[in-house]
């Protein structure tokens, strides 16, 4: 599915969110509170958004993907492997940082995937996620069921491809509560994790730390 919407995905999602996810990935990055020049791993990194975001704050990133199409058309990240995130081909603790956008809901073995982000963590290492959400509030959660629920089916369909673009609202089902995420996080060698919903509950973020 990812092979097949690469050359559009990065137009769809910036029509999706009105460009607001560059700025989550932004303040992302900057919450990993890490030296200057850290090696950090992008996990299913895509068209490569959040691995140039790193490069722009001065680290030197690595983006890792499933999708070859998806790793292919990420222009200006030098460092890009194709992989799967339940097996990483790195060794333990190679990287200072990790972000992961987007993708949990993808991941046939979350609980699996994380230990594998842990494991490639250096003790003390740090990890910033972020996710699909939904505001809580009356009004302006009905407007986002109203876009992401009815809109974004059919944008995605005019600009890319009908049946990703009616599976992303429904992957959202396969996203566990957040108590359960922590849970999991802290489950598999994380300490101090934070959980933060980004503009009233349009997005998520977690940040966690690797125990040492
Ligand atoms: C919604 S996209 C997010 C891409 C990017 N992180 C972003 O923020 O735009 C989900 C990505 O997860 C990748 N993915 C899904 N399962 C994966 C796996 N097991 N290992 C590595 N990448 C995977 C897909 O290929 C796709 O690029």
């Amino acid at each position: 599915m990812f092979d097949a919407i690469a050359p559009r995905y990065e137009f769809v999602n910036r029509m999706m969110t009105f460009g607001l996810d560059a700025r989550w990935r932004r303040r992302a990055v900057r919450d990993l509170r890490v030296a200057p020049a850290s090696v950090v791993l992008d996990v299913a990194a895509g068209t490569g958004d959040f691995a140039r975001e790193l490069q722009r704050q001065g680290h030197r990133a690595v983006a890792t993907d499933l999708s070859y199409n998806m790793l292919h058309t990420a222009k200006n990240v030098p460092w890009r492997v194709h992989a799967d995130a339940l097996r990483l081909p790195f060794h333990d603790g190679a990287f200072d940082a990790i972000t992961c956008g987007y993708a949990l809901r993808n991941f046939t073995d979350l609980e699996g995937t994380l230990a594998e982000m842990a494991r490639v963590l250096r003790p003390g290492g740090r990890l910033s996620l972020l996710e699909v959400a939904e505001p809580r509030s009356g009004l302006w959660r009905a407007g986002f069921r109203l876009w992401f629920r009815r809109v974004v089916p059919i944008l995605g369909s005019v600009l890319s491809d009908r049946d990703a673009y009616h599976y992303l609202p429904a992957s959202t089902a396969y996203l566990p509560p957040t108590e359960e995420l922590v849970a999991m996080l802290n489950r598999v060698g994380f300490s101090a994790v934070n959980h933060r919903r980004v503009m009233g509950g349009l997005s998520q973020q977690f940040l966690a730390t690797r125990r040492a």
